[in-house]
């Protein structure tokens, strides 16, 4: 352990006698499960959703490309994420390697960033949900009243700027939240057979779209193919390649991979259910690989069909997918895409809200956080039930009020961070632990972390520079909160006073 209270590291022992403890949540999960909650975290508000936007304003037929690049990306980090999550099976995921490798002082930024991730990430989705069931409504012949139905901004790519949309909140991803939250305090047993059978129904309609899509592709949409050049990358605000839209954030292939990015985010979450997995050594990897690739593989099948489908510049922004299905003529399977779409994203949601507060408890049982509230877990339900709330009624706020892109794009920066931490943390335990048990090795090691490393900051640097602002001001106020609360009531810290060795 360092001497410095702000590198102090928690060693592989301390954690494994942790993982012993009594008050723990329930091992019910097998390696189907945890693919499927995979698979439902990832599949969601960014293939159903942000490729509408991504193809017409960023990429164009090339997001065929940018799904790759994100996916290799996404690849890289899953191996790092594995070797760690078999290593160190206990809840809270990156923010738990973070503390065994690289201090307390690290592990808090982590922890409060993957926060932001899970509740970022969740508003954005349950944004993205309410656009596909107005959809279904709408097929049905029922309109939201414009008042309620959409944050009251939205970005015109066009301008290049944020404009007034008329209405003042959207009611129906408030609701979704709401209504989430109830679930999952309720307990994890229930959560996993829903989503197991949402899962079902949102692969139905992914090879649907693709299966039936493909008899529709007319060729000459893909061209042009890459019609904002290969790239797009800048460097806080300085051009440094590609082209840029009006509103000086930057376009091409690359800028698309960094926004349809959010499409592959959630195989991380299957780490923070390793507590409740059965044998989570062996089968936290396999959830986190499989359901990896399986979504990688249908998404770029999707996006190809998608962009041969309908020009990309006439693919519709909130739910283009089933909307595709329409500008072809065929109406019914708009519909039962739009539903499923529902179903599909309301699965990601679940996890993605059911991951921050488990984040919170890892923090909360090392003194970083009130433990009296996010570290109480229910007596009947066995779930982390005052940090669930209180981070739906974040989410709420957030979904009600604030625009898709906005929110994505802040959720994407936030993961990538934690990615980049995931890969200098396997590289920084490979030496200071050679010896340690590691049920699942990365490969080619250290060129998978450090190719993670570089591919996860190139597309940080893809991201309009606002969000690098974004980011700092939420890692600032934790700084604060750590120097004020965090430091004073870790447990590490109070054991070390008290002369307990670290083992
Ligand atoms: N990957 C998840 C989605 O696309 C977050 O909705």
């Amino acid at each position: 352990m360092s001497a410095n209270p702000y590198f102090a590291t928690k060693s592989m022992a301390r954690l494994e006698e942790e993982m012993r403890d009594e008050n723990r949540l329930r091992r019910i999960l097998g390696p189907v499960q945890l693919t499927s909650l995979g698979v439902g975290a990832i599949i969601g508000a960014g293939i159903f959703v942000a490729t509408g936007a991504a193809a017409h304003n960023v990429a164009g037929p090339a997001l065929i490309l940018s799904y790759v690049v994100a996916g290799v990306t996404c690849i890289f980090a899953a191996l790092c994420y594995a070797e760690f999550a078999a290593m160190v099976p206990v809840a809270g995921s990156a923010y738990t390697y973070a503390y065994a490798t690289m201090g307390e002082l690290c592990a808090w930024i982590i922890g409060w960033d993957l926060v932001l991730e899970y509740a970022v990430g969740s508003a954005t989705v349950a944004t993205g949900w309410s656009g596909y069931f107005q959809n279904v409504l709408n097929k049905l012949g029922i309109y939201v009243h414009p008042l309620l139905r959409e944050s009251p901004w939205r970005y015109d790519a066009a301008a290049g700027k944020f404009l007034s949309t008329g209405s003042i909140l959207n009611l129906p991803a408030i609701v979704i939240v709401a209504l989430v939250t109830v679930i999952l305090v309720k307990g994890i047993q229930e959560s996993a057979s829903f989503n197991a059978a949402m899962v079902m129904i949102k692969l139905a309609a992914v090879l649907f779209v693709i299966g039936v899509g493909a008899f529709l592709v007319d060729k000459s949409n893909w061209h042009p193919f890459a019609p904002y050049g290969w790239t797009g990358v800048s460097f806080f605000g300085f051009h440094v390649a590609g082209q840029t839209d009006p509103g000086g954030s930057p376009v091409g292939v690359l800028a698309g991979a960094a926004i349809i990015f959010f499409a592959y985010i959630g195989f991380d979450s299957v780490s923070t259910h390793t507590e409740e997995a059965r044998n989570p050594r062996r089968d936290v990897p396999i959830g986190i690989i499989a359901s990896l690739l399986i979504c990688t593989v249908l998404y770029i099948a999707v996006v190809a069909v998608l962009t041969g489908m309908v020009k990309y510049d006439q693919l519709d922004i909130n739910a283009p997918v089933s909307r595709a299905f329409q500008q072809k003529g065929i109406g019914w399977a708009e519909g039962i895409i739009a539903a499923a779409g529902v179903a599909g994203i309301t699965s990601v949601l679940l996890v993605m809200m059911l991951s921050g507060p488990r984040v919170f408890l890892a923090m909360a049982r090392d003194g970083l956080v009130p433990q009296s509230f996010f570290g109480a877990v229910h007596e009947k339900f066995r779930t982390p039930w005052k940090s669930t709330i209180a981070i739906g009624l974040f989410v709420t706020i957030m979904s009600g009020f604030l625009p898709i892109d906005a929110l994505l794009h802040l959720a994407n920066i936030g993961t990538l961070l934690a990615f980049v931490m995931v890969c200098v943390a396997v590289l920084i335990m490979r030496r200071t632990n050679p010896g340690a048990n590691r049920p699942f090795r990365c490969p080619w090691v250290p060129f998978v972390p450090i190719m993670g490393i570089l591919t996860c900051l190139l597309l940080m640097f893809s991201l309009p520079t606002a969000n690098w602002w974004r980011l700092f001001a939420w890692l600032g106020i934790g700084l604060v909160i750590y120097l004020l609360y965090g430091r004073h009531h870790s447990v590490l810290q109070k054991d070390r006073d008290r002369g307990i060795p670290a083992h």
